[in-house]
């Protein structure tokens, strides 16, 4: 059967149901579920085989909404929302004591957003609840930007893949905490953190790869989405500055590469994807996930990727490539 489908009702039906239903977003598409529901809560752990230490965030239809969900927004806080919202940033906050402890996995605070894909605000709009939705992908695995993505992960497990077409941005959320009132990136994501210190002036990384690697591996981190390796192709990859150093050692392997803009001239490699011909992050940003996507189902030897330019989405689309070649 079909799951992919257009049709809102249906979805609205579902979900009134506790049933759980994939849903299009700019940046990924997410796995849905009422967040008073349990039963919807726990088959969306359970779907993607989530642990339960790893929380949810929840999807509401406007910044009006935001009351209902946290206890208290402080000023910074306020800032972003108006900013950004609906759009790719994700605020955690003190959470209200009616948000269930499976959706934040017993933390006392919330992660929220108003995502900006008029069919889920159409969804979103038709609900008494907010939605939980994390990526609708299997833990670990390439997050899914579109329908058939998510329909190769799950299709005999989930009812309905709501279509909203490709995501646009292609990466998640920019994750955004508070301590003591200000702002903390938890995940960097599809805002760029240049246009968040645009609002709230110079912001402070935490949980960068570098600073993991450091520290011991296993311990629940502040966002799991931080956890070392994630987002990750099941064929082996490795990141790069220099493409041409590396070819040479995998010489007769079948290669697949992924660089920013430009072709290498190589005959030992299988296939290339430029992520943006023209040199635009945007793009290379909204193209990651479907060509890791690609790759990983050639059945290749070896996937390189050329580290992006370390500057706005491009330090984004690195730290996922990063993550996407740790090793476990
Ligand atoms: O773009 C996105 O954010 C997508 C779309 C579907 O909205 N969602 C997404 O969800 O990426 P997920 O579950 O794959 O990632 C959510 C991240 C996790 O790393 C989780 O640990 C973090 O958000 N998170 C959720 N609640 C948190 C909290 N209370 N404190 C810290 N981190 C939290
Ligand atoms: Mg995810």
């Amino acid at each position: 059967m079909d799951i992919i489908s257009k049709d809102v009702s249906k979805a609205v039906a579902l979900l009134n149901a506790d049933e759980i239903v994939a849903i299009p977003t700019e940046t990924v598409y997410g796995l849905a579920g009422n967040i008073y529901s349990e039963k919807a809560i726990k088959a969306i752990f359970e779907t993607k085989k989530r642990p339960f230490f790893n929380p949810l965030i929840v999807h509401i239809p406007s910044i009006d909404s935001l009351n209902s969900i946290v206890e208290y927004v402080p000023e910074k806080a306020q800032l972003l929302a108006e900013a950004f919202w609906p759009g790719p940033v994700t605020l955690v906050l003190k959470k209200k004591n009616t948000i269930p402890d499976l959706i934040t996995a017993g933390k006392d605070t919330v992660a929220v957003r108003v995502p900006n894909h008029p069919i889920t605000l159409e969804l979103l709009n038709q609900l008494n609840f907010p939605l939980a939705a994390p990526s609708a992908n299997p833990f670990s695995s390439i997050s899914p930007t579109t329908a058939q993505h998510v329909e190769t992960y799950f299709k005999d497990q989930i009812k309905m893949v709501l279509d909203g077409g490709a995501c646009t941005s292609g990466i998640e959320s920019t994750i955004i905490g508070f301590e003591n009132d200000e702002p903390i990136i938890y995940r960097l994501g599809s805002t760029a953190l240049e246009d968040i210190e645009r609002i709230v002036g110079k912001i402070k990384i935490k949980n960068s790869v570098a600073e993991q690697s450091r520290s011991k591996k296993n311990i629940a981190p502040d966002a799991p989405g931080m956890l070392e390796r994630h987002y990750a192709p099941k064929t082996k990859t490795i990141l790069t500055e220099n493409i041409s150093k590396l070819l040479p050692i995998y010489k007769g392997k079948r290669i697949g590469l992924i660089t920013f803009q430009n072709e290498i001239e190589d005959n030992s490699v299988e296939v290339q994807i430029a992520l943006s011909k023209t040199g635009n992050l945007t793009e290379s940003a909204s193209n990651l996930y479907d060509v890791l996507h690609q790759l990983d189902k050639m059945h290749l030897d070896i996937i390189i990727a050329e580290r992006m330019p370390d500057y706005g989405l491009g330090k984004s689309i690195n730290d996922r490539l990063q993550r996407a070649t740790a090793d476990t």
